[in-house]
């Protein structure tokens, strides 16, 4: 077993981390402590893929090692006393030292109450089998590997489960960690513990919306988190965030689309403008409450539904790149995005994405100081001006310094009631 692990560990893990973890077992060992890599590491490592988020367990005291660790090294060391945590930091790669704790849940969706314990304790407290393993990185046992609840067993049968019966309803957001993994590794759930999962799907309602919330994010970041929403949608899990709530086909394709297509846009708030686009201005607002999101996130997904309903406007024939300049300003661009990807309509979803390539970065060449220097007076005229200069430039009729020296010279001369020669 543990040739099988450090095989893994010499594939898998450059040199310079397989070091550091070999030091980190010797010094706790000179330290009377124990030390384990645990949690998704190992799984990965076993799984055959890379994961440089390196999480230890120390029985002992997480800090003092970390501390010691950081004397010989260039790591930046933060550590967070109240839980016993301590991060070291490298370019590349981070190693997060947690004391060994045992954790007890006083009620359904509670935070829980955390002691110190033992690795078995702390092995106890995980969601899954797959994350429940741990290596031991002591010198003498190097490489042995502590497999309480037959994790590796279910690695191999691609196989999700649960360590006991009330882990769903200790913690329900592990319901929407399970389907993140289940659809992240195409593992399945493990018949018991799907039939759990559905059992305690209304234990999603003890959760806080900042904690949801916070998976959802997790979920975003995934390479296809369409898969995990339409299972979720299957199960009837997005049902209990809201139910209007859908992760069918279309949100697949529309995710696909907004991976091959953003510009400038964080793909995670593009997800979220998508998710809630086919919901009403009401089922929103109850979404965003629910999940009590940000400022900048509940603006993006309520401006997404308001210019859904704008978009008949945007289809007008004959609009110049001004007017579509002015219906879209004050769009936040993950909503305008939003609307180019999913609005069926061609020429509003052209025109969205002239708005957010082109349209949206054009100024004139000319300021304020400029427009002084021709002899404009500072003050409401200078603005008036400047957005003639930004009307013509959207428009194609200024395209050089020249152009717009010119305009301005017209407009002078038109507001001061002299004739002039356009030339
Ligand atoms: N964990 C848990 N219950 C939660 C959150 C976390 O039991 N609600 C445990 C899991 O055992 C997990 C570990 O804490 O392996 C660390 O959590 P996290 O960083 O979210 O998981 P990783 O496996 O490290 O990362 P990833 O999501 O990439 O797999």
């Amino acid at each position: 077993m543990s040739q099988d692990f450090l095989t893994q560990l010499e594939k898998h893990l450059p040199q310079p981390i397989r070091k550091l973890i070999t030091d980190a077992g010797k010094k706790a060992c000179e330290m009377g402590m124990e030390l384990y890599l645990v949690g998704g590491t190992v799984r990965d490592l076993f799984l055959g893929s890379t994961n440089f988020d390196l999480d230890l367990v120390v029985e002992g005291d997480a800090i003092e090692l970390a501390n010691e660790l950081a004397k010989d090294s260039q790591a930046k060391l933060t550590i967070h006393p109240r839980f016993g945590t301590a991060k070291l930091s490298f370019t590349d790669f981070s190693l997060d030292l947690a004391t060994a704790r045992s954790e007890t849940y006083s009620k359904p969706g509670a935070l829980p109450t955390v002691r110190p314990g033992t690795l078995k304790d702390d092995l106890f407290r995980r969601d899954f089998t797959i994350n429940a393993m741990a290596v031991c990185l002591v010198p003498q046992r190097f490489g042995e590997l502590i497999d309480l609840y037959r994790g590796k067993d279910d690695l191999e049968h691609r196989l999700i489960r649960i360590l006991h019966p009330n882990s769903f309803t200790d913690d329900a957001t592990r319901i929407l960690r399970a389907l993140r993994y289940e659809q992240r590794l195409g593992f399945k759930l493990e018949p018991e513990t799907e039939s759990s999962l559905r059992q305690n799907i209304a234990m999603l309602d003890t959760i806080s919306g900042d904690r949801i919330r916070h998976e959802l994010e997790l979920i975003s970041k995934e390479k296809e988190p369409e898969r995990v929403l339409r299972r979720a949608d299957e199960l009837g899990v997005l049902n209990r965030l809201h139910p209007s709530l859908r992760g069918n086909g279309w949100l697949g394709e529309m995710f696909s689309k907004a991976r091959q297509f953003a510009q400038r846009v964080s793909l995670s708030v593009l997800y979220l403008c998508l998710f809630v686009y086919r919901l009403t201005k009401q089922e929103n607002d109850e979404f965003i409450s629910r999940l009590n999101f940000p400022k900048a996130s509940a603006q993006a997904m309520c401006h997404t539904l308001k210019l859904k309903a704008q978009l008949p406007v945007l289809t007008t024939p004959g609009l110049k790149p001004s007017d579509i300049h002015q219906l879209l300003r004050g769009y936040a661009p993950p909503a305008i995005q939003t609307n180019a990807l999913a609005t069926e309509s061609p020429v509003a979803s052209q025109r969205l994405h002239f708005y957010l390539s082109r349209l949206r970065y054009m100024r004139p060449a000319l300021n304020g100081e400029d427009l002084q220097r021709m002899g404009i007076p500072a003050g409401p005229q200078i603005r008036e001006v400047l957005q003639i200069l930004h009307r013509a430039r959207l428009n194609g009729e200024a395209q050089t310094r020249q152009d717009e020296e010119r305009l301005v010279r017209i407009w002078r001369q038109t507001t001061s009631g002299t004739k002039v020669d356009t030339e």
